[in-house]
């Protein structure tokens, strides 16, 4: 069933295959030292370039609990990626010494490229602020061992889920399971909105801000700003009874997810700010609100100031069995993608696939995202910028790598390329024209300037968003 197949992000696991995984993941785990036989003569490039505890070390632990080998680098400066290798070519060599490639990366979309490039099932272990899937399956297995279901839950979410990769591959399996989420992000370190994006238009979740909360729910039981996303009937997935918040919360969160401020992704200017005073702890006083009575403390670790150390000793923290869950969580993944173990899934509701049209151009803007690995100098060299076609009022377009979105202000189409017209005119992505455009004829820019630079003229159209610029024709 997930034989050979690549975990870059959660969208690349069905419901039923996680429920498998963590099946299997209860199997094993009742038996830890009988696995021996399973991977032996497997080997599994360990491959962490940005600092890992957990992760790496539990992936390394379960692949020599199933009786296989591991070879490691873990220190970009010692691999040849320091002398300007591209990502592709590593990729395709490790992946012709060994059967799984695990890797950890700064830039966002790696795993997607090393998965593209390498001949052996790829598990993406962070991919900068982008993705972190395995983490989503520990937290996942956590909750469901405690609760015994995840669906209808509500999980508060707290934090910098604006960096926090676990955060972002936790919302979306969340979503598919049908839970209903709370945000609370420090302010400033809010969802992004391509995340909010994709959760409302590909996962059906229906979000309602803060404004529109009662205030007993926005002010007392968080200090936080708050989102609240449930889930919507359109994809079956979840069908929760239809209540109002105040009536949900007064029956309790029953999962509190912290993290810590991820300081190694700021910007400058977040650097410059204090955050440490905007970023309240979670400790004992806090959990003492009737709602927080029956609530599973979560963190993927490793905290710094966010969570109290008194928590520890509290029967509600769950934070180090999460940490701990790793092993045989991986243990079973690893078996299930090498194809040494296989396992039926359960039937279940599988969100259907948006296919959608691709924009993939020799010129034309590239990902906006500083930490996308399409734009760094190393692998421009062979990435073309990809996005997908997401939306077309706005026209909104998604990086095919770090899944960061943009709505570009001009539009022009390739149907001159065929000389059907003479002139190469573009207009401004707002105006109707612009969406008549085919997917296939569409030519994006983000300024006039780059349209004019590739030799476009303003049409009547071009000057609907920027009027300043309007040239009469
Ligand atoms: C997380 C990560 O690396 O994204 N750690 C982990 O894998 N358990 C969370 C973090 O670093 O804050």
């Amino acid at each position: 069933m997930l034989t050979n197949k690549n975990l870059v992000t959660t969208d690349d696991l069905s419901n039923g295959e996680m429920e498998a995984i963590f099946s299997l993941a209860d199997e094993m785990s009742g038996a830890m030292n009988d696995q021996l036989g399973l991977c032996r003569g497997k080997i599994m490039a360990s491959l962490f370039f940005e600092p890992s505890t957990r992760t790496r070390l539990s992936f390394e632990t379960a692949m020599h609990r199933l009786g296989g080998s591991v070879i490691t680098a873990a220190d970009v400066g010692a691999t040849s990626l320091a002398k300007g290798e591209s990502i592709a070519d590593m990729a395709r060599v490790i992946g012709s010494y060994v059967d799984l490639i695990v890797i950890r990366h700064p830039w966002e979309g790696a795993a997607r490229v090393v998965a593209d490039y390498s001949s052996v099932p790829v598990i993406n272990a962070g991919d900068g602020g982008h993705q972190h899937p395995t983490q989503t399956l520990c937290d996942l297995y956590t909750i469901q061992r405690e609760k015994k279901t995840i669906k209808g839950l509500k999980i508060a979410l707290w934090g910098d889920l604006k960096y926090g990769r676990t955060v972002h591959s936790l919302i979306f399996a969340l979503a598919k399971f049908g839970a209903n989420i709370l945000f609370y992000p420090i302010p400033g370190l809010e969802v992004p909105e391509h995340v909010l994006e994709k959760l409302t238009r590909e996962y059906g979740g229906e979000l309602e801000r803060r404004e529109t909360l009662d205030r007993t729910v926005k002010d007392s039981l968080f200090p936080l700003d708050a989102i609240y996303l449930t889930p919507s009937s359109p994809h079956q997935l979840a069908m929760m009874p239809d209540l109002n918040i105040q009536v949900e919360l007064k029956t309790g969160v029953d999962a509190l997810y912290v993290t810590r401020p991820q300081k190694e992704r700021f910007t400058a200017a977040e650097k410059g700010q204090e955050l440490k005073e905007k970023y309240p702890v979670v400790d004992k006083k806090m959990l003492r609100d009737k709602a927080f009575r029956q609530t599973l403390v979560m963190h993927p670790l490793p905290r710094v100031d966010e969570l109290a150390y008194e928590l520890d000793a509290d029967p509600r923290s769950r934070y180090f069995q999460q940490a701990a869950q790793g092993v045989p969580v991986r243990m079973a993944l690893i078996s299930l993608l090498l194809g040494v173990r296989e396992v039926t899934p359960p039937a279940e509701d599988v969100l259907p696939e948006i296919a959608y049209p691709l924009y993939q151009r020799e010129f034309g803007p590239s990902c906006p995202n500083p930490r996308c690995v399409s734009i760094q100098e190393t692998e421009t060299k062979y990435l073309k910028p990809e996005f997908k076609i997401v939306n077309r009022e706005p026209l909104t377009l998604r990086c095919t790598y770090c899944e960061h979105g943009f709505e570009p202000g001009y539009v022009a189409s390739s149907d001159w390329h065929e000389g059907r017209i003479a002139t190469k005119k573009y207009h401004s992505a707002a105006s109707h024209w612009a969406r008549k455009i085919r997917p296939e004829h569409l030519i994006v820019f983000n300024s006039a300037e780059e349209a004019e630079a590739h030799g476009f003229k303003p049409s009547r159209f071009s000057s609907v968003r920027r009027r300043r610029k309007s040239k009469k024709q």
